[in-house]
């Protein structure tokens, strides 16, 4: 018997979503694939509940193969007991008509809740579309896509507002007010905008200029400097939250906030870290610098490449419940 696995991605990402499956899922053999799309092959059965072993993955699941046209979609799913329809965009950076899909299958649209089978139709111009069904569980998100909706203000001098709000939304961060939180590589100020708004103290290191609509919010302070020569004068007595986003090879800015994480360790409620891979060899490093992460004190340590990252991933780590 011959199954098949499908895998939605950033479009660009394949090289990285690949090389975790033949990594991690020996018996997963690369079958096809399109910008923002990759199929596996296995002499094994894939359900609809089968995990995804990449963080890349933005929607993991059972292929079911092609669509010519919305009536056959609408054709082949009526067998398969689906509670829900997703169609998006193979390309999320496409203009993607996808009327004429969704209004063919006659299957409940939305955001999904845990439980549901989800019908996937994974749609590009002028082609036939992709079909897959996977079950919502903690790891899909619920929205088409694994999309998180985020309302980026116009005053954002930068996307990182929209990648730190996807990843409290994805792991469901208890940021609060009153909260502080303390970011590496915190210029031009996308993400300490996020987290002024939500009411935290935010402290932005970064030797680069915090954009004048961010730095004149009373809560947000900017150490201008490098995190190397940060002093632990400047840092504030606690902080809840560490977030690294700085333009580093991994194992270097990974290197550079381990050396503050035992001062913080007692406060910290969980860091944020986006790590950038401009080299793919990076890739096959993550699983250890999960660990190290662990290492640093964090137990519960999870990866995903967020709508609105490129090439880099976000690691979320959180302390254990105390
Ligand atoms: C991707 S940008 C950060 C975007 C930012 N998080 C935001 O929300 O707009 C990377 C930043 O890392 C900073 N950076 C690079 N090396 C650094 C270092 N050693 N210490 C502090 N910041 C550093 C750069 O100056 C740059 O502003």
């Amino acid at each position: 018997m011959t199954d098949f696995a499908f895998a939605t991605c950033l479009v660009g990402m394949e090289p990285a979503l690949k090389r975790e499956v033949a990594r991690d899922r020996a018996s997963l053999r690369f079958a096809y694939s399109r910008p923002g799309l990759v199929t596996f092959r296995t002499d094994g059965t894939i359900t609809p509940e089968d995990k995804s072993s990449s963080g890349f993955a933005r929607v993991w699941g059972r292929s079911l193969g092609a669509a010519r046209d919305p009536e056959d979609a609408a054709h082949q799913l009526a067998a398969v007991g689906a509670q829900r329809l997703h169609v998006f965009a193979r390309d999320s950076e496409v203009a993607t008509d996808l009327a004429a899909w969704a209004a063919a299958i006659p299957i409940e649209a939305g955001a999904s809740q845990l439980g549901d089978l989800v019908a996937d139709v994974i749609v590009a111009p002028g082609e036939p579309a992709w079909l897959g069904l996977h079950r919502a569980d903690a790891y899909h998100l619920p929205y088409p896509g694994g999309w998180i909706p985020v309302d980026m203000p116009s005053e954002s001098p930068s996307r990182a507002y929209a990648k730190i709000e996807e990843a409290i939304a994805w792991r469901g961060l208890p940021v609060a007010a009153g909260h502080v939180a303390l970011e590496i590589g915190a210029a031009p100020g996308g993400a300490v905008l996020a987290l002024a708004r939500r009411g935290l103290e935010v402290y932005a290191v970064d030797t680069a200029d915090i954009a004048p609509q961010v730095l004149a919010l009373p809560n947000v302070h900017h150490l201008r400097t490098k995190v190397g020569a940060l002093r632990w004068e400047e840092l504030p007595e606690r902080v809840d939250w560490l977030l690294l986003d700085v333009n580093l090879a991994p194992q270097v800015a990974l290197h550079e906030v381990a050396r503050l994480v035992p001062k913080l360790r007692d406060h910290l409620r969980g860091v944020v870290f986006t790590l950038k891979l401009n080299d793919w060899a990076f890739v096959d490093e993550l699983p250890k610098l999960a660990e190290r992460i662990r290492q640093m004190g964090f137990t519960d340590v999870q990866m995903r490449h967020l709508p609105s990252n490129r090439r880099e991933i976000c690691v979320v780590g959180l302390r254990a419940k105390r």
